[in-house]
């Protein structure tokens, strides 16, 4: 019996399962009731009484021994079926992060207010859902102006629209500070215009305005040949044409030399060597009234412009609707700027 011991216990040692199936069939032949070990058990009714305290501490032991054995191995087959820890290599190398990158609208937005900052602008917010008085009547609209019409404006319902302009929020900060004030708010507006190459239901604007005792046209044009400079390179012109605004007299848009052809003319000026890139002027007495500034004390000019337009001609796109595709591969160029 001793022999047999021994025997069996060599065996559980050298024993190495190379499957799943082998372990199992291994198990069977030494603990099912008919393994070896089992008969082992069975067949000690037979050992002598002063043998019997030695012999059934070895077939103890060398059961336990068997059942450690095919534990530990089992284990090892159920570590390599599950992916969750053992099919994980710590030495590989990680995965690197792509970077994202900027809107081209952000990245224009940002630039325009760094330019803006320099000169003293300071940053005003206004609600993109407004009244009526501040984005028409405050700012001259007569009653039947176009821009009232469902045609040109999103309502919301009686009284309320989506702003059509960012001058609302010119309105919004007369009536809440007191100048001398020189802010620039940038936000989105909403026409109900049909979407085209040109034109969009939604868009970007950044307004400028500034008010103190003795501001004068020729501050207004100062300000934006420095702007246009800065943004579009130092040998850019402008040109002021007369134009109509409600809140503004005079009024006028202006036009930079194209940053294209520098002038000469081509397919983006349409031979003119003028684009056309924002509206100004100065603010009408009546609007500074309304929000209760003394129009007889203080003036004020104002200028607003479209990002998606300045964007376009800044990075020569030809389609405003690659704003809104969100189409990587557009989005993907602006990742060193
Ligand atoms: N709000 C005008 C527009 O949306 C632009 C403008 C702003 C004109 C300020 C004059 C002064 O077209």
């Amino acid at each position: 019996m001793q022999e047999k011991i021994q025997e069996i216990l060599s065996e559980i040692e050298q024993f190495q399962a190379s499957t799943k199936e082998a372990l199992e069939n291994f198990r069977i032949k030494l603990l099912s009731k008919k393994g070896d070990i089992s008969i082992l058990f069975d067949n000690f009714k037979n050992v002598s009484p002063e043998q019997k305290r030695e012999v059934g501490q070895k077939l103890n032991e060398l059961k336990n021994r068997a059942q450690e054995k095919i534990n530990a191995q089992k284990e090892k087959f159920e570590q390599a079926e599950d992916p969750g820890i053992a099919a994980i290599d710590l030495s590989l190398p990680g995965e690197s992060i792509t970077l994202g990158s900027r809107h081209p609208i952000s990245l224009v937005r940002k630039q325009i207010i760094e330019i803006f900052s320099r000169i003293g602008f300071i940053l005003a917010e206004g609600p993109e859902i407004e009244d009526d008085w501040h984005n028409f009547t405050a700012l001259n609209f007569p009653e039947n102006h176009p821009a009232r019409d469902m045609q040109d404006t999103f309502f919301i319902s009686d009284g309320l629209a989506l702003r059509t302009h960012t001058s609302s929020v010119q309105i919004r900060m007369m009536e809440s500070s007191k100048p001398p004030m020189r802010m620039l708010a940038p936000g989105r507006v909403y026409r109900n215009e049909a979407i085209s190459a040109r034109a969009h239901c939604f868009f970007h604007q950044v307004e400028g305005f500034y008010i103190d005792t003795n501001v004068s046209f020729a501050d207004l044009k100062q300000t934006l040949l420095y702007f246009s400079k800065e943004m579009f390179g130092e040998e850019t012109k402008i040109r002021l044409r007369p134009s109509y605004f409600p809140f503004t007299e005079p009024s006028a848009e202006m036009d930079i030399s194209c940053n294209i052809c520098g002038g000469k003319g081509c397919n983006v000026c349409k031979q003119t060597g003028w684009v056309e890139i924002l509206g100004c002027g100065m603010i009408d007495p009546s609007v500074l009234d309304n929000c209760k500034i003394d129009s007889k004390k203080y003036r004020g000019f104002a200028f607003g412009m479209g990002v998606e337009r300045i964007t376009m001609l800044k990075y020569q796109l030809k389609d405003l609707r690659l704003f809104s595709e969100n189409d990587v591969r557009f989005l993907n160029q602006f990742k060193s700027v």
